[in-house]
């Protein structure tokens, strides 16, 4: 199994290229199965788990082809089966986003149901329900969700959601395009990567008012054609770079992206001493040599600071002047990476939902391991400021959510390799 050995202690300087989101990118690609005509989809980063919804997509008789300028073209009019298998789900429980497409043009969907997480149980309930409102018909058997739409197709319907949730409403929203009549999703997710889905639907023709905001309304229409539509820039790992340029002291410009889509997480980049400049796509961040500040951060959905900037900022914390504290509001068990860094000498005292941070001028470098994407992500910052080397073991989780980390990180100046290893 691959690792990543870092040897810390070098300033990170430099431009890096921002790629497209993952959580934009792979709604999108299952909204795909709504579509009547050939949709071209371009800025999909190049990561295992767009990989894997490709492949989902394709074992249902999608065709998809890469085209030169690496957009790819994707036609879903050949269609056989409506089944995402365990084998695949299993590896990413973002397959469940097939279900309200499917449902939604086929009237039939099987999808394996999605077991729990190391970050929290993560239930697919609010998914089932807003489904159930459309009139759906669903049961849970033999580990899958087999679901069927009723005689005529689903309905418009009145759903409120009782927790803010990203895929689930991005589930409802892609079922709700070609319901009949109108659709009402309350408390309905706000991140902009739903927003980004929201216009690819619209370029396909479908009737969506109020994306951006808690309220989505959504005339059903016949039927969606093929588009073209660019996936937004990843803000995420945008945030996760400029954490990495802050905690090294060093100056770093993220290019092809967006500072309006990570607000909350610039302005606490500022008060933690960074100085942060924007242009339209690029954000700059100069740390000047100096030691970040301590910032007290608590996650929530956006608008709010984002739970996958969360390990990020508990490093940021860790090398940091003071204590801060960081609350975990959106998933159960997001600390994994705490007990890691404590290994790197960090000074992490979790609680429940919440961790104090006491700052160290430095960590220590050492072989550590992560159960989740942005955790990994944390670990890696940390051996970057670390004295000494570290290698991060079990990267697969790096590599579904960033794209080349460790070209993108050399181009910084940072002493990274991958390493073949058991
Ligand atoms: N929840 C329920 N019932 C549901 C759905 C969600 O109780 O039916 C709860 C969850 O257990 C959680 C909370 O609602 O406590 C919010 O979860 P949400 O559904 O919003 O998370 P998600 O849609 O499964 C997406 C991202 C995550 C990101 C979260 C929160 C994708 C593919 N994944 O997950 O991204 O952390 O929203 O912003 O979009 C990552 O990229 O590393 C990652 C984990």
């Amino acid at each position: 199994m691959d690792k990543l050995r870092i040897v810390g202690g070098n300033r990170l300087g430099g431009e890096v290229r921002i790629s497209g989101a993952k959580n934009s990118a792979l709604p999108i690609l299952a909204s795909t199965l709504l579509s009547s005509g050939v949709m071209r989809i371009g800025n999909l980063p190049h990561l295992h788990d767009i990989t894997t919804m490709l492949e989902l997509l394709g074992c249902m008789g999608v065709e998809v082809a890469i085209n030169e300028d690496m957009s790819v073209e994707i036609d879903c009019r050949n269609v056989h089966s409506q089944v995402a298998p365990y084998d695949l789900v299993r590896t990413m429980r973002a397959s469940i986003l097939v279900l309200g497409p499917l449902l939604a043009r086929y009237g039939v969907a099987e999808v394996s149901l999605p077991g729990g997480c190391a970050i929290g149980s993560r239930p697919v309930d609010l998914h089932l329900r807003g489904m159930e409102a459309m009139g759906a018909h669903i049961d849970v058997v033999d580990g899958y969700i087999k679901a069927r739409a009723p005689e005529g197709g689903l309905k418009g319907a009145n759903i409120f959601l009782d927790t803010v949730t990203v895929t689930g409403t991005e589930n409802i929203l892609m079922a709700a395009v070609l319901a009949k009549g109108t659709t009402v999703i309350e408390n309905a997710a706000r991140e902009p990567e739903v927003v980004d889905l929201a216009n690819c639907l619209i370029a396909m023709g479908a009737k969506i008012r109020g994306a951006g905001t808690d309220t989505l309304v959504v005339e059903g229409v016949e039927q969606l054609n093929g588009a073209e539509f660019r996936v937004l820039p990843d803000r995420i790992e945008t945030g996760t770079y400029l954490v990495a340029a802050g905690v090294t002291g060093g100056c770093v410009k993220t290019k092809d992206t967006d500072p309006l889509l990570l607000e909350a997480v610039l302005h606490k980049l500022e008060e933690a001493g960074a100085v942060i400049t924007t242009g339209d796509d690029w954000i700059k961040l100069d740390m000047e040599g100096r030691r970040p500040k301590a910032v007290n951060v608590r996650t929530a959905p956006h608008p709010a600071f984002p739970t996958d900037m969360q390990a990020q900022f508990v490093v940021l914390n860790a090398v940091a002047e003071g204590t801060g504290t960081v609350i975990e509001t959106v998933f159960e068990n997001r600390f994994m990476h705490a007990q890691e860094l404590v290994r790197m000498g960090a000074d992490i005292h979790v609680e429940g939902n919440t961790a104090v941070v006491t700052g160290k001028e430095g960590l220590t470098g050492a072989p550590v391991m992560a159960t989740d994407l942005r955790a990994s992500a944390s670990l890696v910052l940390a051996a970057l400021v670390a004295t000494g080397s570290t290698d991060v073991n079990r990267i697969y989780h790096i590599d579904r959510g960033y794209e080349c980390i460790e070209e993108k990180f050399q181009q910084l100046g940072a002493n990274i390799r991958r390493v073949s290893g058991r």
